[in-house]
């Protein structure tokens, strides 16, 4: 099995995050995948921006969801980065969808709602996956689990995963409770004891946010399903070399 490289919110190291910029960037690098954060705004469209609140990545000021998406288009989601990426625009989730119609990367969507509940987030982004025929290569994963059990409730057919930060003893037995398909886990909790447990309950790992060459090199030595990094590239040399020393 090859760890699946996801760009964690595009190549976000050198571009800036989540925006078509950061996706392009990350396919030019050959990352296997893409992750990105989903919030709603006021009118209810799937945005992506991994803060509730705008302040940090545009220079707009509040809550996404108090803007329609008309007003957020006008903000400027590049610059903080550099004057390089100026004017660069906060895309929605069909933009990303759309743009991967002839790449056909892999795709992690993480719904943003375990800090706002933004009602009705798992069926509206579930619905634009059927219409993008994009269930089969899509993880949807968040920190808030009972929207996992939501989508599995719904009888969708699509992947869906945990995320956590958090040490639990039980984390194995929880996360199959809860009918998870696979475990995202931060880097900090990577153990080989929790990887075999997990795959001996068929459950997947996959692990956040690895931008070292140790770390990398530690998550694939240990079979996880897949890794997030901010440095597409770095990864996909690592992989590469690993495979290339194997034959
Ligand atoms: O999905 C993995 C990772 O993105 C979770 O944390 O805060 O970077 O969205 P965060
Ligand atoms: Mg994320």
């Amino acid at each position: 099995m090859s760890t699946i490289i996801y760009a964690h919110r595009g190549a976000s190291k050198h571009a800036p995050e989540n925006t078509m910029p950061a996706f392009e960037l990350a396919y030019k690098h050959g990352a296997d995948g893409i992750e990105t954060d989903v919030q709603l705004t006021k009118d209810n469209i799937p945005v992506l921006i991994h803060d509730e609140q705008l302040n940090r990545t545009t220079n707009g000021i509040g809550f996404v969801k108090d803007f329609t998406y008309d007003e957020l288009e006008q903000l400027d989601a590049g610059s903080w980065k550099s004057s390089h990426y100026k004017n660069t625009k906060i895309p929605t989730l069909d933009d990303l969808l759309a743009w991967n119609q002839d790449k056909q990367l892999k795709l992690n969507i993480e719904l943003k709602n375990n800090i706002i509940p933004y009602q009705g987030l798992e069926d509206i982004i579930c619905q634009k996956l059927v219409e993008y025929q994009m269930t089969k290569q899509t993880v949807i994963s968040s920190f808030n689990h009972d929207c996992i059990t939501k989508i599995h409730d719904r009888g969708i057919d699509i992947d869906y995963a945990l995320l956590t930060g958090r040490r639990n003893k039980a984390l194995v037995p929880y996360s199959k409770k809860i009918k998870a398909k696979g475990i995202h886990i931060s880097y900090r909790l990577l153990s080989n004891r929790l990887v075999t447990l997990a795959n001996d309950n068929q459950l997947y790992v996959a692990v956040y946010t690895v931008n070292s060459s140790i770390a990398i090199n530690k998550a694939i030595r240990l079979g996880c399903h897949a890794l997030f990094t901010d440095i597409p590239k770095l990864a996909i040399d690592i992989k590469k070399r690993r495979l290339a020393e194997r034959n």
